[in-house]
């Protein structure tokens, strides 16, 4: 009988009980009526009287044993349920749990890439830490453009010059060594301009390049491409006008103005009281960059265009000051979502 005692005082110890189901197992087995403790008891009447005292002595050891165990393990799975969804209202509103969501200016950009990609224009990309050749020399710039003047450009090395890039173009000459015509491709990015921040301009802004190279490509593609853009973008009703312009490296070049969205052409601050806002320069690219670029201007010709992704934004969602892009104001971001096609 001794050894009986024993072997329940370890099966005792290593019964685990984990919940109220386990712990009534464990009543049941052990220390109930008819548990293995009391019939242990039971059969201690049988024993000889000079093992009675000891055996009964263990037998109560045991019988604590047990019961200790029992009490702290109901207190413990008192709290706890073996369903785990019980006491939980599951009609109760859910915790809301903050999102963030995209940047205005990314939305922006995704709807570009998305508008152009159903045109057939796929998507390049380019340093925004150029050297003079590709932000300005291949580009056909003069040694005294005024862009290469420090006040305008940020420069990081002087001889050679290593800058911020100034625009987008700095990836066409780049395209047109890599890969030999057709070329359709635009090429989103951030560029860098010296200049005093105010409502309307900022040191540091969005492009998105065009470039289309082919054979017999003519202005009236660039037209017809940027117009539909326009529709795509703000609905059937948009007005584009081109203005004669200079670029170095388009010939003829032109500045693509599209009817003020903020004040319906009324005339605001965005549109200067114009009703007309820039949103892109443009042209027919110039057969020197074409060469730069190892592409023969007499076999094939393109257009290129830039476009700025905030003046986009702007009338998209009618923002009337470029500063709130760049404040990180929760308020201010927060209030974007995609704007549906
Ligand atoms: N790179 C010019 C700018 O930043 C825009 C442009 C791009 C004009 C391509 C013509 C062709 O103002």
């Amino acid at each position: 009988m001794e050894q009986l005692i024993k072997s329940i005082g370890q099966e005792v110890r290593a019964f685990a009980i984990t919940s109220k189901e386990s712990l009534e197992n464990f009543r049941l087995k052990f220390i109930s009526k008819k548990g293995l403790i009391p019939s242990l008891f039971e059969e201690l009447k049988g024993a000889l009287p000079e093992e009675k005292k000891k055996l009964g002595k263990e037998l109560n050891e045991l019988k604590q044993l047990a019961e200790g165990k029992y009490r702290s393990a109901q207190e413990e799975t008192e709290n706890t349920t073996d369903k785990p969804h019980e006491g939980i209202d599951l009609s109760l509103p859910v915790i809301p749990n903050k999102l963030g969501n995209q940047h205005p200016l990314s939305l922006t950009r995704y709807r570009i890439i998305e508008i152009f990609e159903r045109l057939g224009f796929n998507l390049a990309d380019g340093p925004e830490i150029e050297d003079d050749w590709h932000n300005f020399t291949a580009l056909n710039f003069p040694p005294n453009h005024p862009a290469r003047e420090m006040q305008d450009t940020f420069f990081i090395e002087k001889n050679p010059d290593v800058l911020l890039r100034t625009h987008t173009s700095n990836v066409q000459v780049r395209l047109m060594k890599k890969q030999s015509p057709p070329i359709r491709s635009i090429m989103p990015g951030r560029v860098f301009r010296n200049e005093a921040i105010s409502a309307r301009a900022h040191c540091f802004f969005h492009q998105v390049e065009g470039l289309y190279i082919d054979k017999n490509v003519g202005f009236a593609d660039l037209k017809q491409t940027l117009y539909s853009f326009a529709q795509e973008m703000y609905g059937k009703d948009i007005k584009i006008r081109y203005r004669p312009s200079f670029f170095p490296f388009t010939e003829p070049s032109a500045e693509i103005d599209i009817s003020c969205l903020i004040c319906k052409g009324k005339g605001c601050n965005l549109c200067k009281h114009s009703g007309w806002v820039e949103i892109a320069g443009s042209g027919m690219v110039h057969p020197n960059v074409l060469r730069h670029g190892n592409i023969d201007p007499e076999e094939y010709t393109g257009f290129a265009f830039g476009m700025g992704i905030e003046r986009v934004t702007q009338l998209l969602f009618r923002v009337n000051d470029l500063r709130l892009y760049s404040e990180n104001d929760i308020r201010f971001l927060r209030q974007f979502r995609p704007v549906l096609s």
